[in-house]
């Protein structure tokens, strides 16, 4: 037994779900009709009802116990003071500090980073004003009318995210493309419709040997000078954004064509930094800046609120409540608001990169469950696909639903069917109804969500929605004692793949590898060759 499944507080848990499990949500409800009182709560212009959960005043008491034995307030602390708790990679975690615009100093080796972070938000601002308002012009004088990040994970999840968010507020003069994948007809598809007089490519990669971007940077880069362009029209053309100036210097970008940012930014945690400048490109940088504000005001409320009134850590627990007392091995992101769709792909990473992990920080194999599988769809579309699983299906998934009060267009009834539907969704699993003489008509109920609600997606609270969420992924990492920061599960993948790359390349067949791995190689180098003869 581990530590932690041995401490008092998760044996008091578990005695405690033996107990409440008896019960129902709903049965909650009839209790206490003032209970969304009790479990709600609004901070940095997000509310969150947590009422629709199995939890009590006792449940509560009990988790942020837990939290408190295994050191979340400790290290929140840590994290807020630039101490190294990415200790596998020997780094502070400071993505708070680049929306920290109060200038309170934050240090990192004794060096107050907040004027570093502010020189790069000015840089940035100098830039994509230029752009936006037609002064940065392409190598022909056009002005720019197409961006293209290249970039993959966390330099890619975050800005396309946050673009299609605030797809509203984007410029109307500039068309935003995101190339992400190695599959070539990613970067096919962009490039054939895309302009090189007027198109600005942003090559975004913290490390900048990510093979995915340096391979369609190369490309977007050959095919640039394979139109008119000469080799030093590049500096129009082609920006960086990156934490290594030698690699992008390598790669022909003018180092003074570079943003910057630190090792102490995590790539799931970047879209804050430099990262975000496809957002700033699109929404101005008046925007990226009320965007950071907004993830500012939830790390006060996180860094400052008791845990017992601190919706990041509440998340947390009532997911560690789900995942661990009761079996619920994903969760379920299902935001009532189209320009949202993105917010699940940009979560997975968020989540399952941050706590898919199954050691802890001494090393030890922990045995219990860590992050849970994340996905997710918009709603109302998912109503109408994966809902029925979640309404009668053996699975327990617990849910977030996103809604805003306000829309984006002018279509009220759109919006008000919208909503409605969000709100009898989760109606619908906590009560359940029962048909006794229909067995297959019966809903269980009892099935838990959350649902978060924005006044009005905006930069603000999307940015505060953003925070609330990497917080809620920091207490839970914190508990169950693992390091949220690194990834080095994605490492062995990319090792194999490089060798098999060279592999492909080589005329004679492999052998080096088990009988499937060797044999889907071979197939794929013979049809290669029978595609090139016919092609020939
Ligand atoms: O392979 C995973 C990963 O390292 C992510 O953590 C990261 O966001 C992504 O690759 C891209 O990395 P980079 O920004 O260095 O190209």
């Amino acid at each position: 037994m581990s530590n932690l499944t041995h401490s008092s507080a998760w044996r008091a848990l578990a005695e405690h779900r033996d107990s409440i499990a008896r019960t129902s949500i709903r049965e909650l409800f009839a209790r206490n009709r003032e209970r969304v009182k009790r479990f709600s709560q609004e901070a940095a212009g997000v509310y969150v009802d947590y009422s629709r959960n199995l939890i009590t005043d006792d449940t509560l008491a009990l988790l942020t116990a837990l939290a408190r034995q295994a050191g979340v307030e400790e290290r929140r602390r840590a994290m807020f003071a630039g101490e190294r708790i990415n200790v596998t990679e020997d780094r502070p975690v400071l993505h708070v500090a680049l929306r920290e615009r109060a200038g309170t100093p934050i240090l990192v080796d004794g060096e107050d980073v907040v004027p570093k972070v502010s020189a790069v938000l000015a840089r940035m601002r100098r830039f994509t004003d230029a752009v936006r308002e037609g002064a940065w012009r392409g190598y022909t004088g056009r002005a720019i009318t197409d961006v293209v990040n290249i970039g993959i994970g966390g330099s890619d999840l975050g800005p396309r995210m946050v673009c299609e968010a605030l797809k509203p507020y984007g410029s109307k003069a500039l068309t935003m493309h995101f190339v992400s994948n190695v599959d070539g007809a990613d970067i096919a598809e962009v490039l054939q419709a895309a302009d090189p007089e007027t198109t600005l490519f942003v090559i975004s990669s913290k490390t900048f040997t990510t093979r995915e971007t340096l391979l369609n940077a190369h490309t977007a880069r050959a095919w640039f000078l394979g139109s008119d362009a000469a080799e030093p029209a590049i500096a129009k053309h082609f920006v960086a954004v990156s934490t290594n100036a030698d690699a992008v210097t390598a790669f022909g970008i003018d180092p003074g064509n570079m943003f910057e940012f630190w090792d102490w930014v995590g790539g799931r945690y970047s879209l804050w930094s430099a990262i975000g400048l496809p957002i700033a490109l699109y929404v101005g940088m008046d925007a990226f800046e009320t965007l950071l504000a907004g993830a500012h005001a939830m790390d006060r409320h996180f860094a400052e609120a008791p845990l017992e009134q601190n919706l990041p850590a509440l998340l947390a627990l009532i997911g560690i409540w789900h995942t661990n007392f009761f079996g619920a091995a994903s969760h379920l992101i299902a935001p009532y608001d189209r320009y949202l769709h993105r917010l699940p792909a940009y979560l997975q990473q968020l989540d399952m990169e941050s706590n898919g992990k199954s050691v802890t920080l001494c090393g030890e194999r922990v045995d219990y469950a860590t992050g849970p599988v994340i996905w997710g769809e918009p709603g109302t579309n998912g109503q109408h696909a994966f809902f029925q699983l979640l309404h009668q299906g053996s699975a327990l998934i617990p849910a977030d639903f996103i809604a805003c009060m306000q829309p984006q267009h002018a279509l009220d009834t759109h919006h008000k069917v919208l909503l409605a539907n969000c709100f009898a969704q989760t109606e619908a699993l906590m009560n359940g109804s029962h048909a006794p003489d229909a067995p297959h008509r019966s809903f269980d109920g009892n099935r838990p969500t959350n649902t978060i609600c924005l006044e009005k997606l905006d930069p603000a609270s999307l940015g505060a929605l953003l925070a609330l969420y990497e917080h809620k992924v920091f207490v839970q990492g914190v508990i169950w004692n693992i390091n949220s920061f690194d990834q080095w599960g994605v490492e062995l993948g990319k090792r194999l793949a490089v060798t098999i790359e060279d592999e492909i390349a080589r005329p004679e067949p492999v052998s080096a590898h088990d009988s499937s791995t060797n044999g889907l190689i071979n197939r794929f180098k013979a049809r290669r060759n029978v595609h090139a003869e016919s092609t020939d």
